[in-house]
C-alpha cells in the first residue's frame, strides 16, 4: 500500500504535498521541552480545544490518534461479534479492516456508475444488526460527493440502531460543498457521528490528529473505550497553531484546489475518464491493464495508487508532480 519511498513524486497516499507551516513547526519545537511530562489522563483539554473550534461543547468531542484511531474505537465501542458495517467498495482501506478487528459481518456495496455511494444498494444492505453506515463524503478513493439534501435524505432509511459514520476526510478541499453547520446536524441526526482529521488539508498525517462529533451519548460511549493519554503535546501544541493558521491553510487549500481543476482538466482531454474531485486527488477510471501506465509513471518517478481492474488514484502534489502525471497519462492514453 504504501508508495515506493525511491519514488521522486509520492502521489499514492493523498498526502499534503507542503511541509507543515513554519507557525506548527516552531510549536512543536517549543512543546518538545515538556516532552518527559505525561499529556492529560483524559485529553480533556484537547477535546476543548477542538470544541471550540468547532462551536460544540466538549462531552460532543472525541479526539484520538487520527480519525482512524478514533474511527476504530467507535468500532470498539458499538459493534460486537456478529454484527454488521455497511460500506462502499473500495473504500478507504481501514474500514474493512476494522470490521475484522471488531469481528463484524463486513457488508461491501460496490460504488455506482457515477463513482459515487449507491445509496440505495447500501439502504439495501443494512439490518437490525447493522451498527455502522460507513459514508466518507467526500469519497476515498473516487473524490465524488453528495450534496447535504441527497445524504439526509438517506439517512432518513438508516435504522435508529445503526450509527452513520459521515466521514469528512477530504471535507475542507470540497471548496463548493454546503451543509449546516455540524452542531445543528448533531441536533438532528442523533445517530451522525462526524469523522474529521488534520491530516489531509492541515498536512500533518505523520502527527495523528484526528476528532469525531457526535451526540454527548455516543461521544461518550467511544471516549468510555478509549486508552488513557489518548493524544499527547506535540498533538496538542500542533492543533493550537494549526487552528491560528486556518486563513494560511485555506491558501494552500484553494492551490491545491486549482492543480486538481487543471491536472483532471488536462486528463480529461487527453480522453481518460476523471471523477469530479471534492478532494486532494484525483479518480481515474482504468478498468485495464495498468501495467503500461504503471511503467510509464514509475519511469517518471510517479508513484499512485493502483485499484485492478478498477481505476487509480492520485493525490494531487506540486505543479512538477502533476505535470509528470500528465506526461505519463499522455505516453500511455486510455
Ligand atoms: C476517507 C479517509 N478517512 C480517514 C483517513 C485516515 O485519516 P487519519 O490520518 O486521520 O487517520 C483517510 C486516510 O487516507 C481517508 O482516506
Amino acid at each position: 500500500m504504501a508508495a515506493p519511498e525511491s519514488a521522486r513524486h509520492l502521489l499514492a497516499q493523498n498526502e499534503h504535498p507542503y511541509p507543515p507551516l513554519p507557525s506548527v513547526l516552531a510549536a512543536l519545537a517549543e512543546a518538545g521541552a515538556d516532552l518527559h511530562r505525561y499529556p492529560d489522563f483524559r485529553p480533556e483539554r484537547f477535546a476543548g480545544i477542538v470544541a471550540d473550534w468547532q462551536g460544540v461543547p466538549a462531552g460532543q468531542v472525541v479526539v484520538g490518534h487520527g480519525s482512524a484511531g478514533v474511527a476504530l474505537d467507535l468500532f470498539h465501542a458499538v459493534v460486537e461479534p456478529g454484527d454488521n458495517v455497511v460500506h462502499s467498495q473500495p473504500c478507504f482501506d481501514a474500514y474493512p479492516m476494522f470490521c475484522e478487528i471488531a469481528r463484524a459481518e463486513a457488508r461491501p456495496v460496490p460504488l455506482g456508475p457515477d463513482a459515487r455511494h449507491d445509496l440505495a444498494a447500501v439502504a439495501g444492505r443494512m439490518d437490525e444488526r447493522t451498527r455502522i453506515v460507513v459514508l466518507c463524503n467526500p469519497h476515498n478513493p473516487t473524490g465524488t460527493v453528495y450534496s447535504w439534501a441527497e445524504l439526509t435524505e438517506f439517512f432518513r432509511r438508516v435504522p435508529a440502531t445503526a450509527l452513520i459514520l459521515l466521514d469528512e476526510a477530504y471535507v475542507d478541499f470540497a471548496l463548493d460543498w454546503r451543509a449546516p453547520d455540524v452542531p445543528d446536524r448533531i441536533a438532528e441526526w442523533p445517530n451522525l457521528v462526524v469523522l474529521r482529521t488534520l491530516s489531509k488539508s492541515h498536512g500533518l498525517a505523520a502527527l495523528r490528529i484526528g476528532y469525531a462529533l457526535a451526540a454527548e451519548p455516543v461521544a461518550r460511549r467511544v471516549r468510555d473505550h478509549q486508552v488513557p493519554y489518548a493524544v499527547n503535546r506535540l498533538q496538542e501544541a500542533a492543533l493550537v497553531a494549526a487552528v491560528a493558521a486556518e486563513d494560511e491553510m485555506a491558501r494552500r487549500i484553494a492551490g491545491i484546489a486549482a492543480e486538481r481543476e487543471r491536472t483532471g482538466a488536462e486528463l480529461r482531454r487527453l480522453g481518460w475518464a476523471v471523477a469530479p474531485s471534492a478532494t486532494n486527488f484525483l479518480w481515474v477510471e482504468a478498468p485495464g491493464d495498468h501495467a503500461p501506465l504503471r511503467a510509464e509513471l514509475e519511469r517518471l518517478g510517479v508513484a499512485v495508487r493502483y485499484y485492478p481492474g478498477q481505476g487509480v488514484r492520485i493525490a494531487i502534489g506540486e505543479k512538477d508532480a502533476n505535470d509528470a502525471v500528465i506526461k505519463g497519462f499522455t505516453a500511455v492514453r486510455p
